[in-house]
């Protein structure tokens, strides 16, 4: 059924629904989609034609510039309902930007807003089943862009596709993360893409990321690539370190991805009155706090992974333990985010956006 809605998104909806197929109770990350999808396409300069269509496989010429260069960027969000029914958002206006920014950093052009928001608030109405109330409960949103002009030498594209899938979610690591710190390969440089949610970004981390898990290690976290000395991010999420009370993490820069959740985790450890630095962490201070028994915590922050606590890391063969506190920060954090996400405190930085 064919339906043009007021906001001229044009809406094909799918004939079943597969929600009745789905294990909400053991849904493993990424791998079940909800009924329906966003496209716009751009096409003779212009972003156009946004419609809702069942989620579906479509089909791309061989040639089209993303599978040889790369031409591809995403986002990550969450939607989340608190027990009357309500859907919320969580500041998407800064998911909106990032992917902006990251187009234009692959020469890919700006996706205009009202399409981003209409399209994404119809396609969460439509999928409202899908999202299940309840702390530790989400749908997780993957806005991407692709290059599909079916060209093969070295330039920019002159056709994009817009999208945005779906996915039920809950948490992304079962367990505390084991990590270890970097010391040969690089995910990032100073005037590189690493500040970008590029897709050629993860591709790069796959192979030294599958060492590592043959090693027992979930994760590397990133050092910087010229030194190796100074502890970037996990790739998956923002990392961050307690030292006695004090909470640290890195600056942002070319390397190191813009997190919503990290700047949320900065602006509640001011809200709480916790201690912190956003400055650069070296390996051997890390080393140290560990080696002294003051490094109560590692985790990391990051919209698939919310808060992710770490209990160990290794770096040149020495491996730490990190004993899980009883009152840690990552709990803390955890808690309050997570409460704001659903509805369940105050929101006094106006972070929830409804979608009515
Ligand atoms: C996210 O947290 O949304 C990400 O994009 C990380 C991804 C590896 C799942």
């Amino acid at each position: 059924m064919v339906e043009t809605n007021p906001n001229e998104i044009v809406v094909v909806k799918s004939e079943n629904s597969k929600i009745n197929t789905v294990d909400f109770d053991n849904l493993v990350f990424g791998r079940v989609f909800t009924d329906h999808m966003f496209v716009c396409d751009f096409e003779n300069g212009k972003w156009q034609d946004p419609k809702i269509t069942p989620y579906q496989p479509m089909t791309f010429e061989p040639s089209a510039r993303v599978f040889h260069y790369g031409q591809a960027v995403f986002e990550g969000m969450k939607a989340y309902k608190d027990d009357d029914g309500k859907i919320f958002l969580f500041r998407p206006k800064q998911n909106y930007d990032r992917i902006n920014k990251s187009a234009s950093r692959l020469a890919i052009p700006e996706f205009p807003e009202n399409y981003f928001f209409k399209g994404l608030e119809t396609l969460l109405k439509m999928e409202s089943d899908w999202i299940k109330p309840g702390l530790g409960n989400s749908l997780y949103i993957r806005p991407f862009v692709i290059a599909t002009e079916p060209a093969i030498s070295a330039s920019p594209a002159a056709t994009y596709r817009f999208m945005i899938i779906c996915s039920p979610a809950k948490a992304y690591y079962n367990k505390p993360v084991r990590v270890l710190f970097a010391e040969k390969f690089s995910r990032s440089a100073d005037g590189g893409v690493g500040f970008a949610k590029a897709a050629g970004n993860y591709a790069a981390q796959f192979y030294p990321t599958g060492l590592a898990q043959k090693k027992g290690f979930d994760q590397i976290i990133w050092t910087d690539a010229s030194t190796h000395k100074y502890l970037e991010e996990a790739g998956t999420m923002n990392i961050f370190f307690r030292i006695g009370d004090k909470l640290i993490t890195a600056p942002t820069s070319d390397r190191i991805l813009d997190g919503v959740t990290r700047k949320s985790v900065l602006q509640l450890a001011e809200d709480l009155g916790i201690d912190y630095e956003v400055r650069p962490v070296s390996v051997k201070e890390i080393k140290d706090a560990a080696e002294a028994g003051n490094l109560k915590e590692i985790f990391g922050a990051g919209t698939a992974a919310v808060i992710s606590p770490v209990s160990a890391f290794e770096h040149a063969d020495d491996v730490f333990e990190i004993p899980q506190q009883e009152n840690s920060y990552a709990s803390l954090f955890k808690k309050t985010l997570t409460h704001i996400q659903h509805n369940l405190s105050e929101d006094k930085h106006s972070w929830r956006h409804e979608v009515k």
